[in-house]
């Protein structure tokens, strides 16, 4: 069956014009004048644009002594409603279990996406089993990127000579590493004094995760790879000080890329004085939300491009977990919810204040991050052959966010009360048309693995070169680079 977008613009990370585009299969098959196909979607006074990607969600994630709340059904459902049609989550090892062991886990649960979706390796632990089958996991599975938790000191965080081993395996076999930066001894310490002072409420989560524990650990982690000779992610990029560590390494021709959140963008360390428990407790994440003056560099970042893509880390615990904590911040399960609200929230707050043009809005949600992640142009594409992974974009429609009207399972929404202009006319994922003016017709199980290439013949290249003329690698790892 084919379906004709018609009247449109279409919108690309480089361009927009008017056209109208068919699609056949699943994928775009014709971009042109005068379309005509056996189901017309009128997006008169729409912009269309490739789907949204968020390249960091926890979906049903193990964590804090429970489980994120969204799955890979509920999570993709509210992606889809949002317009993101692709998501990337992290299949996590218990401290001691084998990647590909974890990964089976992942495969099992994400039978039930409603979109397409990748994953990122976590490296939680150090040994042999993990080096072998990181060859594995990027050969035979398709997974490049391989997250390195920094902070969570006990639970999830590898120390630096871990972080060193894994980047050099990295660097070797052609992926990339990702890592949640902050100096997780330093949160360890400052999180028992503030409890020893008695200060034991959602506040002090802010407080014991200072940004230069971010900024510091920022430094490290992109000095590391630079030594290692590996492309560099950093997630939930929050402050200046973790953003100008970003711009000054991209600057000296380092292969570095930061990822802010929507809710850092957005939202600031205010939430966390609230007078209601439950209120600061649900915006518990780390990093914390920050004060305007770290709002702004991130919004002068992905202006300037030295931040490169926007996610939500989508993690969302109910208002009961979060009571976990009652008495103890730190036990309060770390997590927010976004990823129904990233496109809508980015959209008002970048594209109609004038901070981002409608081709940036495309380049930050979309066509970035599927360069990095090399599914480009597969994804994050209009072209003829790509997915047909679109949104037809409403700058017109509004809506109050409410967790009254949500997708989300949790039973609150962060963005509660904020008027955003700009959604989703229809979301379509691989030709299916799964959201039509907020109606969901999507479909359990639609969704497929994204595997993707790492880059080993380019870091074989570089090798050789290597042997030439120089006694150590450099962090170049030949992805596709321009404008990201
Ligand atoms: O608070 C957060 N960010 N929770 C999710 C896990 C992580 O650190 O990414
Ligand atoms: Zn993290
Ligand atoms: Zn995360």
């Amino acid at each position: 069956m084919s379906i004709v977008i018609r009247n449109g613009t279409l919108v690309t990370h480089d361009r927009s014009w008017k056209a109208d585009l068919r699609i056949e299969g699943g994928r775009i098959a014709e971009i042109g004048e005068g379309l005509t196909g056996e189901t017309e979607l009128d997006a008169t006074g729409c912009y269309v644009m490739p789907g949204g990607i968020d390249p960091h969600t926890h979906l049903e994630m193990p964590f804090m002594g429970t489980y994120s709340s969204d799955d890979f059904d509920s999570g993709t459902r509210a992606a889809l409603s949002g317009g993101t049609t692709m998501v990337v989550d992290f299949a996590l090892p218990s401290p001691g279990q084998g990647l590909l062991d974890a990964l089976q886990m992942w495969d099992n649960k994400s039978t039930r996406a409603h979109c397409d979706y990748s994953f990122h390796m976590a490296v939680t632990w150090w040994g042999e089993q993990v080096f072998d089958e990181m060859k594995t996991v990027i050969e035979t599975r398709g997974i490049t990127s391989f997250k390195h938790f920094m902070a969570y000191k006990g639970a999830l965080m590898v120390n630096d000579d871990e972080l060193f081993a894994s980047f050099r395996r990295l660097a070797e076999l052609g992926g990339i590493a990702m890592v949640h930066a902050e100096n997780g001894d330093v949160v360890a310490e400052l999180q028992a004094k503030l409890m020893a002072e008695g200060n034991t409420g959602p506040e002090a989560h802010a407080y014991s995760r200072p940004s230069q524990v971010e900024g510091e650990a920022a430094n490290r982690a992109i000095m590391i790879a630079d030594m290692a000779g590996v492309p560099l992610y950093v997630v939930h990029v929050s402050c200046e000080e973790a953003h100008e560590a970003i711009r000054r390494a991209r600057q000296q021709g380092k292969r570095v890329w930061g990822e802010p959140l929507i809710q850092h963008l957005t939202l600031d360390e205010s939430e966390y004085q609230h007078p209601d428990w439950d209120h600061a407790a649900r915006r518990v994440m780390s990093p914390p939300f920050r004060d305007k003056r770290h709002q702004d560099s991130l919004w002068a970042g992905l202006q300037a491009g030295s931040l490169s893509v926007v996610a939500t880390d989508h993690c969302a615990f109910t208002t009961e977990q979060k009571r976990y904590g009652l008495g103890d911040f730190t036990k309060i399960p770390n997590g927010t919810g976004g990823l129904e609200d990233r496109m809508p929230m980015l959209w008002t707050h970048g594209v109609a204040t004038g901070r981002l043009t409608p081709e940036e809005f495309v380049a930050v949600t979309s066509t970035n991050v599927a360069k990095i992640l090399n599914c480009y142009p597969r994804k994050g594409a209009l072209i003829p052959g790509a997915d047909a992974d679109i949104v037809v974009w409403d700058p017109e429609r509004e809506k109050t966010i409410s967790a009254a009207s949500q997708v989300s399972a949790i039973d609150y929404n962060v963005f509660e009360g904020h008027r955003v202009k700009g959604l989703p006319r229809y979301t379509i994922t691989r030709g299916h048309v799964a959201v039509t003016e907020g109606s969901l017709q999507s479909r359990e199980g639609h969704g497929q693995f994204v595997a993707r290439q790492g880059n080993g013949t380019v870091n074989r290249a570089l090798s050789k070169w290597k042997d030439l003329t120089a006694p150590r690698p450099v962090a170049r790892s030949g992805i596709p680079a321009s404008g990201v």
